[in-house]
């Protein structure tokens, strides 16, 4: 049984409005499942289940309902990308009934005090959880980056609960709240040097699927940049169900590993081959017409990086890199959006290539720099994928 506060026990019956007590219903709910012990404060929410394309008029009448009935954001709360450019929606050829619905998504979470900021890299934007603090986020990416890379706290949260939370502002306390579960259980010795968000990828890809639920320790990777570490945490969380890992030398939890904890956990040896792989693998077609950069959502440097490449030139395929609002002006202020326009490509923020209906713009094929798109469209698309590096991707669209 959870334990309440009088004031958790009021808002369950009704006292505090429709909305708390339903998502208070929702949260003791799942706390009794995982026999949590009580109910903790959250810093912040992450909500995902936003695309009209995944939730269709189910989803959207739940939030809808939520906000009439009054709920408010009590914790800082960002939402998931949705399934559109909320501006450049006819540019992409996105239909009238589809862009009305998700603006009826994204108007709800506005009224009930929600950040609209439509981005799975929240971190990158002013949602950036301290080390040690308790948060309820629901992007699987973010929430390995969150737990891991930053040290707070969080369980991979559905969409709805992560949403109950932001509206009761807290969280059962179980799982990777509690410093017990944090514990690694597996050692990945990383037997080569790695470079470049899509080796990052695969490893965590490999990794997630082979292992399944576990809190992976990895040894042998050598100072990897945010655009790696985030690339890992959206391939662990894609094949697996992966919510940390941690990193010698590296993570704040990684660097206080001793030698005993080592030496108990299983080993398992990541190989060159591991990875070439899961690479193939995952690429299923040749043909392409279609080159999509920022799964998760691209950073200033993935921008600066691709205008250099792009500098002078023109794209033959279509491109289009997937950022966050708050990146994308940021890369304005510093010319990298025009430079990149300029060639003919495009600098999307609010969706992805996985949520956006892709499928109904004349696409037959897709090339991403991702394991987790590579997994995803497929299945969510109907459409076949290659995967290349972000270097070789953007060659791809010149060509
Ligand atoms: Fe983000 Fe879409 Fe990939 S939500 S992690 S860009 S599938």
């Amino acid at each position: 049984m959870v334990f309440l506060t009088r004031k958790e026990e009021e808002v369950l019956k009704g006292d505090y409005g429709p909305a708390n007590a339903l998502a208070m219903k929702l949260l003791v709910a799942l706390g009794e499942v995982f026999e949590a012990e009580r109910l903790i404060k959250i810093k912040s929410a992450q909500v995902s289940g936003i695309s009209y394309k995944n939730i269709g008029d189910i989803g959207l009448g739940f939030i809808e309902d939520l906000s009439r009935m009054g709920a408010k954001a009590k914790a800082h709360t960002t939402i998931n990308p949705a399934g559109m450019d909320l501006k450049r929606w006819r540019e992409l050829g996105i239909g009238e009934a589809f862009a009305r619905k998700q603006l009826q998504i994204i108007s709800a979470f506005d009224k009930m005090g929600i950040e609209t900021s439509c981005t799975c890299t929240p971190y990158l934007t002013g949602n950036k959880p301290r080390r040690g603090e308790h948060v309820a986020w629901a992007e699987s990416s973010a929430v390995v980056f969150v737990n891991s890379v930053l040290g707070a706290k969080t369980n991979r949260e559905g969409g709805p609960l992560a949403l109950a939370s932001a509206i009761t502002g807290l969280t059962p306390l179980y799982g990777y709240h509690l410093e017990t579960e944090r514990k690694p259980t597996h050692l990945i010795k990383v037997e080569m040097p790695l470079s470049g968000g899509l080796e990052y990828s695969a490893l965590g890809y490999t990794v997630g699927k082979t292992s399944g639920k576990c809190v992976p320790f990895f040894v042998g990777l050598k100072k990897p940049t945010l655009e790696e570490l985030k690339a890992l945490g959206a391939g662990l969380a894609a094949s697996g169900s992966v919510a940390l890992a941690h990193i010698d030398k590296v993570t704040p939890e990684g660097r206080k590993i001793s030698e005993k904890e080592k030496a108990h956990l299983d080993k398992f040896p990541i190989e060159e081959s591991d990875i070439q792989e899961t690479i193939q693998r995952l690429s299923t077609e040749d043909k392409f017409d279609l080159v999509c950069l920022g799964c998760p959502h691209c950073s200033l440097e993935e921008l600066k990086k691709a205008a250099k490449l792009l500098s002078g030139k023109k794209v033959k395929k279509r491109l289009w890199l997937f950022t966050s609002e708050y990146v994308r002006k940021l890369a304005t202020k510093l010319g990298y959006v025009k430079k990149i326009e300029k060639t003919g490509a495009l600098v999307l923020n609010d969706t992805c290539m996985v949520v956006s209906p892709i499928e109904e713009l004349g696409v037959n094929g897709v090339v991403v720099n991702s394991c987790k798109a590579a997994h995803y469209i497929p299945s969510t698309c109907g459409l076949p994928v290659k995967l290349k590096s972000f270097e070789e991707s953007i060659r791809e669209a010149l060509i």
